[in-house]
Formats: C-alpha cells, sequence, structure tokens
C-alpha cells in the first residue's frame, strides 16, 4: 500500500508542472525575517486545502527524485499539509525541516521506502553541526538503544553520557595519551602521531554529544571452564554492539549523524579512570553524535556473494 502511495505522487508529479515562486534566498511573504533556504513553489494544476497548489521544497540533487514528503500542522492557519522534497540530500532535509519547525508551524518527516530502504541511508558521519541535541531526544535515542536484544535479557549495556564539553576533553585527553603511546611503541615518526593524535581529540571535542558505550561486567552465567565463561563475555559484547547499532539507527532516525569509534576499547583503563566509573563498567566505544555538517557519501560494501553462502 506504501508504494501505491509513492506511486500516486509520482504521477501527479510528473503530469504537473513545478512552479518556482519563492526561489532559494527569497523572503517569506508574510514573515519577511523568513528566508528560503532551499528553491520552493508549487505544483501547477494541483489543489490543497488554502485553494493554492501541492508546495514543494527543492534540493541540489540532479533529477529531482521525490524520496521524503513533510506533514505539517500550522496552528496560526489551522490547517494541515503536505509538502513534497523533490532532489533533497539528507542534509537540505534538515534544513527545510528547520524551516517549516517554527512559529505556529510544526513539521515532520515521511520518507519513501522508511522500512528497510531506510536502512541503507545510514552514514558514518564526523562533522557536526555546532548546534545543541535536546535532551529530550538524547533520551529517546538511549531509551531505543535499550530495546536491542541480549543473551538471557541481561541488558549488560551501561552508557556514560557525555553532555558536557569538559568532560568530553577530560575522555579526550585521556585517550589521546594513551592512543600516542600506542603510536609511538608501533614506531610512527612523532609528527604524524602528534597529527593522529591532534585530529582524534579534535573529532570527539567538536561532537555536540558522546556516548561512551560499556558493558557491565557483573551479568551473565557463570561457568567451571575457562572456554565458556569467555563465550558468556563475548555474548555480553555482542549485545552491547546490538545496543550500539540500535543506537546509531536511533540517531539516524532522529536526522542526528553518528560514529562509532573504537579508541576506548583500546585504552579502557584511562577511558575509566578519566570519567571516574565503576570497575565494572567496561568501555567498549565512544559513539559522537551531533546534527550533520553533511552527510557523506556512501561507503562501499563487499558483492553479496562474498558474504554470503547459501547451504
Ligand atoms: C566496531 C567499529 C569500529 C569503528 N571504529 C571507527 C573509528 O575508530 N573511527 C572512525 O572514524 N570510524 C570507525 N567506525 C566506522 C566505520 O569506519 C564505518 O562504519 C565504515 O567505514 C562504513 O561506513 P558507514 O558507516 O558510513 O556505512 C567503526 C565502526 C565499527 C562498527
Amino acid at each position: 500500500m506504501d508504494q501505491e502511495f509513492w506511486n500516486f505522487l509520482d504521477t501527479l508529479l510528473s503530469d504537473s508542472q513545478v512552479e518556482i515562486d519563492r526561489p532559494k534566498g527569497s523572503a517569506h511573504p508574510r514573515l519577511p525575517d523568513l528566508i528560503y533556504p532551499l528553491d520552493y513553489g508549487y505544483l501547477r494544476g494541483t489543489t490543497t486545502v488554502d485553494g493554492g497548489g501541492i508546495d514543494l521544497f527543492i534540493g541540489s540533487q540532479a533529477g529531482g527524485a521525490l524520496d521524503a514528503v513533510a506533514l505539517t500542522v500550522d496552528l496560526y492557519k489551522r490547517d494541515a499539509e503536505i509538502i513534497l522534497l523533490l532532489g533533497c540530500t539528507e542534509t537540505e532535509k534538515q534544513i527545510a525541516l528547520d524551516f517549516m519547525n517554527g512559529a505556529s508551524m510544526r513539521a515532520c518527516l515521511v520518507r519513501r521506502g522508511s522500512g528497510i530502504d531506510w536502512l541503507y541511508s545510514r552514514r558514518s558521519v564526523r562533522h557536526f553541526q555546532q548546534k545543541p541535541i535536546p535532551d529530550d531526544i538524547v533520551r529517546r535515542v538511549l531509551e531505543t538503544a535499550t530495546w536491542a536484544p541480549s543473551a538471557h535479557n541481561a541488558q549488560p549495556w551501561r552508557f556514560a553520557v557525555l553532555t558536557s564539553l569538559e568532560s568530553r576533553d577530560r575522555l579526550a585527553q585521556a585517550l589521546g595519551e594513551a592512543f600516542r603511546r600506542d603510536l609511538l611503541e608501533g614506531g610512527l615518526a612523532s609528527e604524524e602521531v602528534e597529527k593522529q593524535v591532534s585530529r582524534s581529540r579534535q573529532r570527539i571535542q567538536q561532537a555536540p554529544l558522546a556516548v561512551l558505550l560499556c558493558q557491565y561486567l557483573t551479568v551473565g552465567d557463570t561457568y567451571p571452564d575457562a572456554d565458556r565463561q569467555q563465550y558468556e563475555h563475548w555474548m555480553g559484547m555482542q549485545s552491547v554492539a546490538l545496543a550500539g547499532g540500535y543506537l546509531l539507527l536511533a540517531a539516524w532516525s532522529e536526522g542526528l549523524g553518528s560514529v562509532w569509534m573504537c579508541a576506548p576499547l583500546f585504552a579502557q583503563a584511562a577511558a575509566r579512570q578519566a570519567l571516574s566509573l565503576p570497575e565494572t563498567w567496561q568501555p567498549q566505544a565512544l559513539i559522537l553524535l551531533g546534527y550533520p555538517d553533511k552527510i557523506p557519501t556512501q561507503r562501499p560494501r563487499r558483492p553479496f556473494n562474498e558474504v554470503a553462502l547459501y547451504f
């Protein structure tokens, strides 16, 4: 049924002429301080509740594919509308949403193929806007991560949420020192070591939010032999990693970019000490979060038949 909805919209679009009456950079007719961040217009020969045509934003992507619409509610005009987003990159979709979410209006995004296709759209984002993430969104993303499956339903994930710059600095400093030691021991030239350490530190400091993903060590079954005990620990790690994956996807669904950084795994004691975490919290990864500065292009995947065997 979803697919038919989009097919019908495609038909409407292909049968109509796009009219851009408010080009990017022009002012809103009623609110002159509001400047259109993208080309804005309507579909000629269509109608909506306010008597005009169906509105649309047009992004920079060639071909202008229709892969999302915004649903809006305006308490001043007392109406609700659908606005098409044509050829918009992820960043432009966010810009359009930010533009619509103001004054008396609220908007949300509905994507084409918001089921499985949407999973393909996630990217690791390493550069963020300096815009804070609202507390309720942070909470929702973390809570969603706790709905990952876990061995014995032990839920061994723990999150150290670094909202302050000071805490991110402290962790970045500690990880940087451990990273420097490892690189020097590995025989890398000191100039290159400093370059890599400072890049990693800046990345952490510049993210508006960081979550140190930890494994709580005292949950899980106890076995008499070392092998089974190790597998039990691995099951815990697998569960924590799943929560991490949920977290990345939950963030993406909120318009947030994120990247998984492995540094704390290599400097567990330093990370734990920097944040005065209990011994039972084993640092596994650092996840940086923020509104994307720009969405990176897709990283390639191995050919499917190389990674799957059918029996
Ligand atoms: C376990 C794990 C460790 C990773 N460590 C790092 C890291 O330390 N630094 C980094 O920039 N990206 C790191 N990444 C992100 C990967 O580089 C990224 O997922 C991969 O290149 C594919 O890109 P995509 O996520 O945009 O599809 C890590 C990802 C995973 C799952």
